[in-house]
């Protein structure tokens, strides 16, 4: 695993209060919940200060939730208080990319698109299962937190169609939890599970795995993958692969 980069980042403070202004409109909640996720989640400052995202991508994010990652993201067009505020040790900011998002609850979906609707086209949230919607072409695949609610095979699928959907190059970045990093894998399942009922009024199974099955499934599908731990601050075992597809086509 990847050992450089274990430190803890955050949003700047400015970056954050820009990037969650849009759901400041829809009550407290949203505002609260997209103030909550993207300033404790180490996960978006993680993607941001890596230069994860290239500028004018096409992202693909599978399980968008509220749409928190296009807003942080198109902070950067529109907010020059979001650009000033970009640590100069980070890779360069993002700029022009192009957001479409799947998410299977009506309800985030409809928040998405009521904060980001100024966003026009370059934001595009639409309800549907990853299970069956239909990826288009992207540059790049985001999956944070997501594959684990539905079965092995039909995880294994969601990624064979996630290649199938990148170009030469193109990169999958997906968050995962450790089913072998004991305690802190099991405390992170249990939250989850908590949430997954208050929010679908039911309760679901949960397909994890450990790590290194992970890899191997990435790696069999011709990506190259870099395991990032992603967990920082948190009392979990997330952590982040990055699955680049190498730049010439594979047979
Ligand atoms: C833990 S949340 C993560 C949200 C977002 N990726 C983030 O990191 O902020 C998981 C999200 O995946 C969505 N989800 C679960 N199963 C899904 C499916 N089959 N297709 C699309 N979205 C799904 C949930 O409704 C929820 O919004």
């Amino acid at each position: 695993m990847s050992s450089s980069s274990q430190s803890t980042v955050s949003l700047p403070p400015a970056l954050l209060e820009q990037a969650t202004l849009p759901y400041r409109p829809l009550g407290n909640f949203a505002w609260r919940f997209a103030h909550g996720k993207l300033g404790s989640d180490p996960v978006f400052a993680g993607l941001l200060q890596r230069g994860l995202i290239p500028s004018n991508a096409k992202v693909l994010d599978i399980g968008c939730g509220q749409g928190l990652l296009a807003a942080l993201l198109c902070s950067l067009d529109t907010s020059p208080v979001a650009r000033a505020a970009w640590p100069a040790s980070w890779a360069p900011a993002p700029t022009g990319v192009k957001m479409r998002g799947i998410e299977l609850m009506p309800r985030d979906v409809a928040r998405a698109q009521m904060a980001l609707w100024h966003l026009g086209e370059r934001a595009e949230f639409v309800q549907g299962d990853m299970c069956s919607a239909d990826f288009g072409h992207v540059d790049v695949a985001v999956i944070l937190d997501v594959l684990h609610y539905v079965s092995h095979d039909a995880q294994d699928d969601v990624l064979r169609r996630v290649k199938a959907a990148l170009p030469p190059g193109g990169s999958l970045l997906l968050r995962v939890g450790d089913a072998a990093a004991g305690l802190p894998f099991h405390l992170s399942n249990w939250v989850d599970a908590v949430v997954t009922f208050v929010r679908r009024r039911r309760f679901s199974s949960l397909y994890c795995r450990p790590l290194t099955e992970w890899q191997k499934i990435l790696a069999r599908l011709g990506f190259k993958v870099d395991a990032i731990p992603m967990h920082q601050g948190t009392p979990f075992a997330n952590v982040l692969l990055v699955a680049r597809l190498p730049a010439s086509a594979t047979p």
